[in-house]
C-alpha cells in the first residue's frame, strides 16, 4: 500500500520564509499603493560583480564550441574550482584541507538540509535556539526528531542550546550528550559570533563526546574581527570532528546563481567508516554537479579582480549593517549583531511578540523583517533585519522606524 513519509505531517505550518512571503503578498494586494521595503529574507540586492559576469560570459562561449563544451561535471566539482577553494579558503588560513575533501554543490541550503542523510536515524541533534530552520526541519523529515510541542515550540528528542542576551548569544555545552551539533557562525539569525578560542572549545567538546559538528560558515566573508575564525579547520582537531558548509550566496551574490560546497575531511570517521566516502557516495548518486558556467563564475570569486570587487560588495552591506544598528540604537532599541554578520537582531519594543512586531512594522512603516520566534522559542521577543537591501532603502526604512 502506498504510504507517505509521515514525518512530513509532523511539520507545523510552512517554511518560515514562505509564510512571510505569503503575508507580505496579502498586504501588498490589500495596499497596492504602499512602497514596501524588504529587509526580511537574507537575499542580496547588488548585481553580480563584473569579474563574475565576465567569467559567466566566457563560460557560455565555451559551451558554444565543440572543443570547449562540457557535459556532466565531475562528481566532486571541477578541479579548477576545488583548487581555488583549497588555496584561498583553506591553505591561505593554514587549514589542512585538500581538494578531494571539497564537494561542490548548488548551495549551502541544500547541503545543510541533505548532510543529515549520512547519519543514523537514532542520532540526537543539538541546535542553537534560535536557529536557521533548515537544520531542524530536515531532521524532522528524516524522522530523527520526536513530536512537536505547540506550547513550548520545541521538538522532543532534540537538544536545544538557548542563545540569548544573557549568554551573549553563545551556546553553552548541552547537559545531554548530542551526536550531531549544528553551529552557524557568524550566526544566522542573531548576527553574533564566537571567538576562535570559544570555537576551539567546541571542537574539543565534540571530540570528547564523539559528536560531529556541522559547521555552517555561510557568512564568513562578513567577519571583521581578528579573533574570529573564518573556518572551523583553523581549530586544532577539527578535521576529526567537523564538516564545514560554505556558500557563494552571501559573499558573491549567488543567491539566484546557486553555488556552494561542503568539506568532509578524511580524518572524520564513525566506527571506522569514512564520512567523506559516504558523502562522496551520496553526492555521486543524487547530484549531477553544479553547472560548468556557474563553477567558472565561482572560480572568478577567487581572482584578484573578483576578490577586490566582492570586498566592496561586502563593505557596502556592512555599511548598511552599521546604519541599521546605529539608527535603531538612536531610536531607543536594544540591538545585537551587525559587526561580523549582515544581520541585526533587535529586541522588540513594548514587550511585543515577534509576530506582533512583524505586523506592526509592516502596517505602520511598510518594512518587512523576520520575526525572531520563527527561528525558535528563544527568538521570541526578538526581530531580525538584514543588511542586504540597497543603502537608500535601508536608510529610508530607518527613517520610517524612527518615526513610529
Ligand atoms: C535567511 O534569510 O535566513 C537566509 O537567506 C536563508 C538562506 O540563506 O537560505
Amino acid at each position: 500500500m502506498l504510504q507517505i513519509n509521515e514525518n512530513y505531517q509532523k511539520l507545523p505550518g510552512s517554511y518560515l520564509f514562505s509564510t512571510i512571503a505569503k503575508k507580505v503578498a496579502a498586504f501588498t494586494q490589500a495596499n497596492p499603493d504602499k512602497n514596501i521595503i524588504r529587509l526580511g529574507i537574507g537575499d542580496v540586492t547588488l548585481p553580480l560583480a563584473p569579474a563574475i559576469i565576465n567569467a559567466l560570459h566566457a563560460a557560455v562561449e565555451d559551451m558554444a564550441a565543440a572543443e570547449t563544451f562540457r557535459g556532466y561535471a565531475p562528481d566532486l566539482g571541477y578541479d579548477f574550482l576545488r583548487k581555488a577553494i583549497v588555496e584561498n579558503d583553506y591553505k591561505a588560513r593554514n587549514c589542512d584541507i585538500c581538494e578531494d575533501e571539497v564537494f561542490v554543490s548548488d548551495g549551502a541550503k541544500s547541503d545543510s538540509g541533505n548532510i543529515q542523510e549520512i547519519f543514523g536515524p537514532q542520532c540526537k541533534i543539538a541546535v542553537c535556539d534560535p536557529v536557521y530552520p533548515v537544520y531542524v526541519d530536515s531532521n524532522v523529515m528524516a524522522g530523527r526528531t520526536g513530536v512537536y510541542n505547540k506550547e513550548t515550540e520545541m521538538w522532543s528528542n532534540v537538544i536545544y542550546m538557548p542563545c540569548t542576551a544573557e549568554n551573549n548569544f553563545v551556546p553553552e555545552f548541552p547537559k545531554e550528550t548530542p551526536d550531531i551539533i549544528y553551529l552557524c557562525l557568524p550566526n544566522n539569525p542573531t548576527g553574533t559570533t564566537v571567538t576562535k578560542s570559544q570555537l576551539s572549545q567546541w571542537v574539543e567538546y565534540a571530540r570528547k563526546a564523539g559528536a560531529v559538528i556541522i559547521y555552517d560558515a555561510a557568512y564568513e566573508a562578513y567577519i571583521s574581527e581578528d579573533n574570529v575564525a573564518h573556518s572551523i579547520y583553523e581549530c586544532e582537531g577539527a578535521r576529526e570532528c567537523a564538516i564545514e558548509i560554505r556558500s557563494f550566496s552571501k559573499n558573491a551574490g549567488f543567491t539566484g546563481v546557486r553555488l556552494g560546497f561542503t568539506v568532509v575531511p578524511k580524518d572524520l570517521k564513525c566506527n571506522g567508516v569514512s564520512l567523506r566516502d559516504m558523502w562522496a557516495r551520496r553526492h555521486g548518486t543524487k547530484f549531477n554537479g553544479a553547472p560548468y558556467i556557474v563553477q567558472r563564475a565561482g572560480e572568478a570569486v577567487y581572482s584578484t579582480e573578483g576578490k577586490a570587487q566582492l570586498k566592496e560588495q561586502v563593505d557596502y552591506y556592512m555599511k548598511n549593517a552599521s546604519a541599521i544598528k546605529q539608527g535603531l540604537k538612536d531610536a531607543g532599541y536594544t540591538v545585537f549583531g551587525g559587526v561580523n554578520a549582515p544581520y541585526i537582531w533587535l529586541k522588540t519594543p513594548d514587550k511585543m511578540t515577534s509576530w506582533e512586531f512583524f505586523d506592526y512594522l509592516l502596517e505602520n512603516a511598510n518594512v518587512v523583517g523576520t520575526p525572531g520566534s520563527g527561528f525558535g522559542p528563544s527568538g521570541e521577543g526578538y526581530f531580525r533585519l538584514t543588511a542586504f537591501g540597497s543603502y537608500e532603502n535601508t536608510v529610508a526604512a530607518l527613517e520610517r522606524i524612527k518615526k513610529l
